[in-house]
């Protein structure tokens, strides 16, 4: 109900002992009045001098109120005039209460927030790790000091750098030198991206070129992530069965847009695809038409013969994109990831980069450039390489030993993880349960399948963790079984 002027100072409540202050609460009381439609648009308010009186607060209080609601644009207020109400408060209102509505309700997704939220991803883990969690390297391991020496001298060095390229020129071409000579791929510096993870690769690759209803061939199982970033953009996600080679095409099937892998360990199984299927692949691809997406995220770790170079090396008409991250080879909260784009979306992709926002901190980039370039990458994978081949060896030496009745291990020539299937029944999501609540984290083979009846079993991590973790992990493992 609309209030007359001589109400006014009767709705007023102002607390002296209360902190906001009289000038604070009188603004605020004033605001709430307008907001609500009681103080309805035109209505003239007392001069400073009456309600300053009617109140028993001093005129500046009062003031101080009428000036800053009419910088807020609730009041007019000129010199020598009493101020006057300039909104619809009613208008306000019915807009908070429809806002409020909607807030009360099921928010509206986005296709793509939706797609993103169906999809299983292991935000169940804790934030601590626990043994034998895959997909991490052991942090432990990293040379913080000499890392920290590089940072220093980075943000030293910030202060006399220009604003330079979003992708510095210095990473580039250290990149572009160790993954030509380390894993065989053929890359000029400037067709490298320097990214925060190799999730936003796959996001940005994804935002560049699927359409709405494009067909997505990803191996099954596989990565998450990937059908995530896919299935995120409107794709229809197809899985590829493997076989020992690796991923399988399906006889007849017309060629898609896109088709994810991890040629130089499978995730999950660690299998490395054969030569043969890799030209297969390659034959299938077109440039513009399809693509080809080599995820190499922990293809620095390889222990039983020389590594298998990259896909991307033999592919000389510019139809791969290279992901790498820096999440496994160096600590997981590095941040920082690259793709190497196929020379004719070097434009494109850098200007979606920049519209996506997906730009790694420019200090950390030049501190990497520097412990790649100074030789200190290459000594830590170096040593990490002989530390995770011991510790592969040793946890399929203890499942082969302890556990050889109920699990069968597929030692995987390379990587941070392995999968050990269950030999009998298909219930690894509730033996995973067990063993999460004792204390040992896996995942569920059959949870990174897409949908089809799969080989069930565990993913196990063993690059993070010590020896004697995983003898305690073992041990823990046994009695879940
Ligand atoms: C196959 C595969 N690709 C990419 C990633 C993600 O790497 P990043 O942490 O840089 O996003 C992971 C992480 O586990 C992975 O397993």
């Amino acid at each position: 109900m609309p209030v007359s002027e001589g109400m006014i100072s009767a709705l007023l409540d102002l607390k002296r002992a209360d902190e906001e202050g009289l000038a604070a609460q009188l603004t605020s009381q004033l605001r709430s009045l307008i907001a609500t439609g009681r103080l309805g648009k035109g209505r003239t308010l007392p001069s400073s001098r009456r309600l300053a009186s009617d109140l028993g607060v001093s005129r500046n209080t009062v003031t101080y109120a009428f000036e800053q609601l009419a910088a807020e644009g609730y009041l007019e207020a000129s010199h020598g005039r009493r101020p006057m109400v300039t909104v619809d408060g009613e208008r306000i209102e019915k807009t908070d209460a429809v806002a409020s509505r909607v807030r009360a309700g099921k928010p509206r997704l986005s296709p793509w927030a939706s797609s993103l939220t169906q999809t299983d991803w292991p935000m169940s883990y804790q934030a601590q790790l626990r043994p034998l969690r895959p997909g991490h390297g052991d942090f432990r391991e990293f040379p913080n000091e000499v890392w920290a020496r590089c940072l220093r001298r980075s943000a030293v060095r910030a202060a006399k750098r220009e604003l330079g390229p979003v992708n510095r020129t210095h990473l580039r071409e250290a990149l572009a030198h160790y993954l030509a000579t380390s894993r065989g791929v053929r890359a000029k510096a400037d067709q490298i991206l320097i990214l925060p993870s190799a999730q936003a690769a796959l996001t940005l690759i994804a935002a560049a070129v699927i359409t709405p209803g494009d067909d997505v061939w990803v191996e099954d199982p596989g990565y998450p992530g990937a059908t995530a970033a896919f299935r995120a953009s409107g794709a229809r996600v197809v899985g590829m069965r493997l076989d020992e080679q690796g991923m399988q095409r399906i006889p007849g099937l017309a060629a898609p847009k896109l088709i994810f892998m991890t040629p130089s360990h499978q995730h999950p199984t660690g299998r490395l695809m054969s030569l043969s299927r890799r030209t297969e692949f390659l034959g299938l691809s077109r440039p513009g038409k399809t693509w080809i997406v080599e995820d190499d995220y922990d293809g620095e770790f390889h222990y039983d013969s020389r590594p298998v170079p990259a896909l991307q090396g033999l592919d000389a008409h510019g139809r791969v994109f290279y992901v790498g991250t820096f999440s496994k080879a160096m600590t997981s909260d590095i941040r920082l990831g690259y793709l190497v784009v196929p020379p004719a979306l070097v434009n494109t992709l850098e200007i979606a980069q920049r519209h996506i926002g997906l730009i790694a901190a420019s200090h950390i980039q030049e501190a990497l450039a520097e412990f790649v370039a100074d030789g200190h990458f290459l000594a830590h994978l170096r040593r990490m390489r002989r530390l995770y081949h011991v510790r592969r060896d040793h946890l399929v030496e203890g499942l082969e030993r302890h556990l050889g009745e109920v699990l069968s291990v597929e030692v995987p020539p390379g990587g941070i993880q392995l999968v050990a299937r269950l030999k009998r029944g298909r219930a690894d999501q509730a033996a995973v349960k067990r063993l999460v609540a004792a204390g040992v984290e896996t995942r569920a083979l059959s949870s990174l399948a897409l949908g089809r009846p799969c080989d069930h079993g565990l993913l196990l991590g063993f690059a993070a963790w010590r020896e004697s973790e995983i003898t305690a992990a073992l041990r823990t493992m046994v009695s879940c079984f």
